[in-house]
């Protein structure tokens, strides 16, 4: 309600790579609509909705499966079966790359060049001039799809994450008076990382072009403001965190996103008892078999091998827990056909067997400590798991946020469970109460994991409490709401200033 007052009759673009609905052709013709469990969608979805705005994305569906207009858009979210009409409906304005520009822009620039360049998990970024050329032709096309929307020579536009570095300057030549919000949702580095990129400068210009700069953390923005000092003429204002470059103003401010909340079922103890014998029945497990759970996208960033070493490492301190302990590690394949994720594919598959081999010479005829599972989950069955173990390991190396520490802290709505969390995901700032890790050492994750194992009932509850206290506070329609108010401030301010103009 409240953002439906501050945007009152503004018109709202959103810019995202990944589209909120997959539309996909079944062989039979009829349609398949697929909703990926994505923050973004919860988060912005409802803003979308409430001002019946336009969301810009790569079409990723079969071209043809849902009847689309010449400018390839579509009203969602899609009418359930025999449903009515939503009325508070969007439009959905799909770009169509071909395989070309998908690689270069895609594959190589955004997750060969910037994607490891952010995330400080040593691997290598890749710089490709023929990456680069498709990254800007590729941005260059959304600008033009984002103007072609435009009904208005103002609009609000919400741009998401690393795709789009180039996006907001682009926009700001086509939209000048556009109020641009750029949401960078993976970290940023310090300005040394960073200077690696042989377009550094061409990057921070692009971002810049935004009114306002949102990162999770304050860490994050304190690194980009140090990367816009070393590598552009830009007067940087500390007190309003603010940098003018090429005559417009950034803000750059931090924006922790968070998750939906819902207050605890009512059957909240009932169902994390049947949650609990139910996955350990489906594996084979005893009613008393103690489980943590590991859930990323099947990413070098997340620390997964690390993970699996330190429980190998627990077991071989506390042997008592051969047989007795499990980490059971979802994995959801992403990015395959590029190199680094095939060969960490194939790592982290050689590690689970080689530990499992490893603790069956020790207790033969045990259930194995790791339970690999690479597949993809819904987030329904995701939350299952999350009730059913009573301690989360989120490991990453390096990370923006990370949702699925908050994810599980929102699911033990029986005020029980340990969150093991890395010091390096953004949300280590948020969820102090976790058993705080790094997770480069390999004993330090172990030990918190023999910690974890042995915490008395009463200390669990303790640091949920405060952990879910905070979530309930701090939820994702504040993300939202937050950027959204200070765009109505700038807003406020520029009509003014037009005003006295
Ligand atoms: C990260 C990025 C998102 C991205 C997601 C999934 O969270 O910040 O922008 O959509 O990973 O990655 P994918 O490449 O499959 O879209």
């Amino acid at each position: 309600l409240l953002l439906r007052e501050h945007l009152s009759g503004d018109e709202v673009i959103v810019v995202s790579n990944r589209e909120p609905y997959i539309h996909q052709r079944n062989e039979d013709g009829t349609i398949r609509v697929q909703r990926p469990a994505s923050g973004l969608v919860t988060a912005v979805e409802p803003v979308m909705r409430a001002c019946s705005g336009t969301w810009v994305a790569h079409g990723s569906g079969s071209a043809d499966a849902d009847v689309v207009d010449a400018r390839s858009r579509v009203r969602v979210p899609p009418i359930p079966e025999g449903g009515e009409p939503l009325h508070d409906a969007y439009t959905l304005r799909r770009v169509w790359l071909s395989a070309e520009e998908e690689r270069g822009y895609y594959y190589g620039f955004a997750n060969e060049g910037l994607w490891p360049l952010c995330h400080i998990a040593h691997v290598r970024p890749v710089f490709r001039e023929e990456d680069w050329q498709q990254y800007r032709a590729v941005n260059a096309r959304f600008a033009d799809a984002v103007a072609d929307e435009a009904r208005t020579d103002n609009p609000v536009v919400l741009v998401q994450d690393y795709h789009f570095a180039l996006l907001p300057r682009m926009l700001r030549a086509r939209l000048p008076r556009a109020t641009i919000i750029t949401f960078w949702h993976i970290p940023w580095p310090n300005p040394e990382s960073f200077g690696i990129c042989p377009w550094a400068r061409e990057i921070l210009e692009g971002m810049l072009g935004s009114t306002i700069l949102g990162f999770h953390t304050p860490y994050h923005c304190q690194n980009f403001m140090a990367t816009v000092d070393r590598f552009l003429e830009a007067r940087i204002t500390q007190e309003d965190q603010s940098v003018s470059f090429m005559g417009q103003r950034t803000q750059v401010r931090d924006y922790p996103i968070s998750i939906p909340w819902h207050p605890p079922a009512d059957d909240a103890l009932s169902r994390a008892q049947a949650d609990q014998s139910a996955l350990r029945e489906a594996m084979g497990l005893s009613p008393e078999h103690r489980l943590a759970i590991g859930v990323d996208r099947l990413d070098y960033t997340k620390g997964i091998v690390e993970r699996m070493l330190a429980v190998e490492r627990l077991l071989d301190r506390h042997p008592m827990w051969l047989g007795r302990f499990s980490l059971v590690q979802i994995a959801a394949p992403t990015r395959s056909s590029l190199e680094a994720y095939s060969a960490l594919d194939h790592r982290v598959r050689e590690e689970a067997r080689r530990i499992n081999a490893w603790a069956a010479e020790r207790a033969p005829g045990t259930p194995p400590p790791i339970i690999l599972l690479i597949e993809q989950h819904d987030s329904e069955s995701v939350r299952r798991h999350y009730r059913a173990c009573e301690i989360a390991m989120v490991t990453s190396l390096h990370d923006g946020m990370n949702l699925v520490a908050k994810e599980y802290v929102a699911a033990r709505e029986t005020g029980d469970g340990v969150l093991i969390l890395s010091r390096f995901a953004g949300a280590a700032s948020e969820l102090h109460e976790a058993l705080v890790v790094n997770p480069y050492h390999i004993e330090e994750t172990a030990d918190a994991l023999a910690k974890a194992l042995t915490m008395h009932p009463a200390e669990q509850r303790e640091r949920m409490r405060a952990m879910r206290t905070r979530l309930a506070d701090f939820n994702i329609y504040r993300w939202a709401g937050r950027m959204l108010l200070d765009a109505a401030d700038e807003r406020q301010r520029a009509r003014v200033q037009d005003r006295i103009v």
